[in-house]
């Protein structure tokens, strides 16, 4: 039987940040399968069946397969324990996406080579950068046509602010694909065209000074040593402390969608990634390998499975070991709960879990008590911090076909921004109601939830909003916000004063105009 410490130093617990169709899903189900966890491609739902979703919201939820209900994915891996969170992308993008790179240790962002950086991955690694989380980028697509390998990593490093260090580097692309040299091994791992490559298959030519390496290259070989001599001059050398400081992301070169590329990047992973980091609470850090149980509640997701009724409130485990049937304090209601039927997800199913370390994430059933950001101990008064909200980017208006439902409306605007499903403010110059989310199908969920839950018929109208900042300062200077800019402020769901601007150059006004006002774009919990 292992230590504690010592499961708890094999958990590697991460998430993919990407542009919609760079290639996570692909990739996710290689992962899968190296990993054994699934045993035929194919198995890992993508966005086919998102696609047609967004009119139906509950019948997305029953189409979709492992990508809604795997919202963690676990397996074995050279000796480690990997949790592969799921980043909600395409139309189910949402808060929900961000707050889940709260929970991890580290992050895999896959950039499709002939793309480069897009927008969804700057958002995305702007929430990393607040925890300086680790990443590794992988360069997906490389039987296509994609861009010049030093141009993206130039990207990487200019658009991105991280410096970029390639690890291995692609032998052509396209038609003229040949594999890719690992820069640190001397090892040329050989692509062949159409092939997709399985489990184990991997040849090798080891040197590129070696006969064979000349041989395969053949008429591109010359300048092949020339360009990867140039790359060595040119690129960040590979150092494990920037990577784990999260200043340096080690870059892979591959096609997720031949399998090639993926073991050596996951190989690779396993032994860099950190595993469970120690974390903040207000009160004081809490080491991983603390005997004690601790986690917060990151994710509530609502009426996973048509069968139960109930929602899932996911935990991020931060210390010690959750087993079945333990005792947990609810620090924020102060109540002890008794929990015995926490969850995880296998294949789709919901499993109850025996135990979880320190990094895995286990599911509690909440019927309501159960809110984002939450901490539950073993009956010290903890509060997990970094789980912030963060400011939506859509803005709609929110109205009553029936006026009469306004006290069902705003509580289930309540309970539903409490939820994380969607933020909800209230101007203080009329009696509108605003609601923001950061991807489109989050209105339509909380539309169909108000409906459903709340017995509620509510329309959507535009609004002149770009988006919100909450605002902190003294007492003096908010009121004097308050009273020249009454037009813009308002009070969000949690009570906080908040700012909304019309447009970007608005809001870069009001910062200006009022530089003792802190304008912030995300809010803790
Ligand atoms: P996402 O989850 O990030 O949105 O991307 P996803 O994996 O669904 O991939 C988006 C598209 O890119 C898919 O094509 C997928 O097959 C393709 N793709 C992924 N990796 C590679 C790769 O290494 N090389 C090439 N050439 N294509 C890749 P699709 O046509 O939209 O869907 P499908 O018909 O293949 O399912």
């Amino acid at each position: 039987m292992s230590t504690l410490t010592d499961q708890i130093s094999q958990r590697r617990t991460f998430a993919i940040i990407s542009h919609p169709d760079a290639g996570k899903t692909t990739i996710t189900e290689k992962l899968l399968l190296l990993g054994n966890l699934i045993q035929v491609a194919g198995s890992v739902k993508g966005k086919k069946a998102d696609r047609h979703a967004t009119s139906d919201w509950m019948s997305m939820e029953q189409e979709r397969g492992i990508s809604v209900t795997s919202s963690v994915m676990q397996f074995p891996y050279n000796g480690c324990t990997v949790n592969l969170l799921d980043t909600p992308g395409h139309e189910d993008f949402s808060e929900d996406t961000y707050r889940t790179l709260t929970a991890v240790d580290s992050a895999l962002m896959v950039i499709d080579g002939a793309k480069g950086v897009e927008d969804r991955t700057i958002k995305l690694m702007n929430v990393c950068r607040l925890r300086d989380t680790p990443i590794i980028g992988f360069v997906n697509k490389l039987d296509r046509d994609i861009r010049e390998p030093i141009e993206l990593l130039d990207e990487v490093e200019e658009v991105l602010g991280i410096a970029a260090a390639p690890i291995n580097w692609p032998l052509g692309m396209g038609k003229e694909f040949q594999g890719v040299y690992n820069l640190y091994t001397d090892t040329i791992h050989v692509f062949e065209q159409g092939k997709n490559f399985v489990l184990g298959d991997d040849i090798r030519i080891q040197g590129l000074a070696s006969d064979e390496a000349k041989e395969y290259l053949g008429i591109y070989y010359d300048d092949i040593v020339e360009e990867l001599e140039l790359v060595r001059g040119a690129s960040h050398e590979f150092n494990l402390d920037d990577y784990l400081a999260g200043q340096q992301s080690p870059v892979f070169f591959g096609t997720a969608m031949a399998n090639f590329g993926v073991k050596e990047m996951l190989d690779d992973f396993v032994k860099w990634a950190p595993n469970p980091l120690d974390r903040d609470t207000a009160q004081r850090t809490v080491a991983a390998t603390e005997e004690k149980f601790s986690g917060f509640v990151f994710k509530i997701q609502a009426n996973m499975d048509p069968k139960h009724r109930d929602r899932i409130a996911f935990m991020r485990v931060c210390s010690g070991k959750y087993s079945k049937g333990m005792k947990m304090k609810h620090v924020r209601t102060g109540k002890d709960v008794k929990i015995a039927d926490a969850v995880t997800f296998k294949a789709g199913e919901r499993v109850l879990v025996e135990e979880a370390v320190s990094g895995d994430i286990i599911g509690l059933h909440n019927h309501g008590s159960i809110q984002i950001g939450d901490t539950f101990t073993q009956g010290e008064e903890l509060k997990y911090t970094g789980i912030p909200h963060f400011a939506p980017e859509l803005f709609r208006r929110i109205r009553l076909k029936d006026p009469l439902k306004m006290k069902a409306l705003q509580k289930g605007l309540q309970q539903l921004s409490e939820e994380g499903s969607t933020q909800v403010f209230f101007p203080t110059r009329n009696n509108d109601i605003i609601v923001g989310a950061v991807g489109v199908l989050q209105f339509e969920v909380v539309a169909y939830r108000l409906k459903d839950e709340y017995k509620v018929e509510a329309i959507y109208e535009p609004v002149n909003v770009y988006t919100a900042r909450w605002v902190e300062g003294s007492e003096e200077h908010l009121a004097e916000l308050k009273r020249k800019a009454n037009d813009n402020v308002a009070i969000d769901g949690g009570g906080h004063l908040t700012y909304l601007a019309p447009t970007r150059v608005n809001l870069a006004l009001a910062e200006e105009r009022y530089p003792e006002v802190d304008f912030r774009s995300t809010r803790e919990h």
